[in-house]
């Protein structure tokens, strides 16, 4: 298996190359590109620690050496938020990188499985989607926008809350990954139970955990290393799944029947060919239902923002 990260010199991109140095399987390739200058020495910095995991760094404009052959592509290349900014302020800058860097995944690695984590993801996912069509290698079921932060969030939250070790916790996330359209199914968490003000809460603080980081950190960036998890965690999955383990289950943001918009993050069961099946979302509560249909009309218009961008 050979995983590239594009951005890997960033905040996320360290920590998630540190995560797949250290966890991927024996045998595999890593392979780590950024503009900046430092990537190279990022990837002997990894490389001196003693897993089976073959690493190489590369900078400057061209991606095509990190891509030659890869699997699997997790991209988070692109600028971050400061405090203030919504993660749609991010559109101007991250719309043309993700493009230019999809462009290169069409022509070198048509085939890998690619995790879209730069921001905004309701937007930058189909921005990827329409470059792929351009280049006639577009298939929906390789192409994934990652929306784990926000399960590993809810997970962690619904543990502290209940008392309950977060390793026990899996609450599906559906939806898209920003604001109202980030929405939490906790009526379907197996073992706990809440009242309709916990619901509220929770599902508030699930949605707006990503400023609670930006607040923090204050000036200086986003989630980096709980997101460097996340996204180790769905691109560890990616992997399983392409050498044949079975029952491998995310949720990610992805093209589907277009029942509630057209990419839509939903439980998948993942394959040697990326999704393999879109599980049904199960039942809904109420209060579940209401942000869904709440939710649709800001998500449709952030994809058809996408889209507008790369039609000019
Ligand atoms: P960062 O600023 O630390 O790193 C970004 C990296 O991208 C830098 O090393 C930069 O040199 C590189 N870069 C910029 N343009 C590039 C290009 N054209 N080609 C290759 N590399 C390029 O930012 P951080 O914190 O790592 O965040 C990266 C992205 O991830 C942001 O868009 C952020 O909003 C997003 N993000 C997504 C989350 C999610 O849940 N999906 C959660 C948190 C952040």
């Amino acid at each position: 298996m050979k995983v590239a990260v594009l951005g890997a010199a960033g905040g996320i991109g360290q920590a998630l190359a540190l995560l797949l140095k250290t966890q991927l399987p024996a045998g595999s390739e890593l392979t780590l590109y950024d503009i900046a200058a430092v990537t190279p020495g990022v990837a002997v910095d990894l490389s001196h620690i003693p897993t089976a995991v073959k690493i190489q760094g590369f900078s400057g404009e061209d991606a095509t050496p990190a891509l030659t052959g890869a699997d699997v592509v997790l991209i988070s290349a692109g600028v971050a938020r400061k405090p203030g900014m919504d993660r749609a302020d991010l559109f101007n800058v991250n719309a043309g990188i993700v493009r230019n860097l999809i462009d290169q995944v069409a022509q070198t690695a048509p085939k890998a499985l690619i995790g879209v984590i730069t921001n905004p993801v309701n937007t930058t996912v189909a921005i990827a989607a329409e470059v792929l069509k351009k280049h006639g290698v577009y298939d929906k079921n390789r192409l994934f926008g990652v929306t784990t932060l926000d399960i590993i969030r809810a997970n962690t939250f619904v543990a502290e809350l209940k008392g309950k070790s977060p390793g026990d916790i899996e609450v599906p996330v559906i939806g898209g990954h920003s604001g109202v359209t980030i929405l939490p199914l906790l009526s379907q968490v197996k073992g706990v139970s809440f009242s309709d003000q916990e619901v509220r809460d929770l599902t508030k603080r699930i949605q707006n955990a990503g400023t609670e980081v930006v607040e923090a950190k204050a000036g200086g960036g986003s989630a980096t290393l709980s997101m460097g998890q996340a996204a180790a965690r769905l691109g560890l999955s990616l992997v399983r799944a392409l050498q044949g383990e079975e029952n491998v289950v995310e949720c990610a943001y992805v093209e589907g029947d277009g029942e509630y918009a057209r990419f839509f993050s939903q439980p998948l069961l993942l394959g040697k060919n990326g999704v393999a099946e879109r599980k049904p979302l199960g039942n809904l509560s109420s209060f579940e239902q209401q942000a869904l249909d709440g939710m649709l009309e800001t998500l449709k218009k952030d994809i058809a923002q996408g889209e507008e961008f790369v039609k000019q």
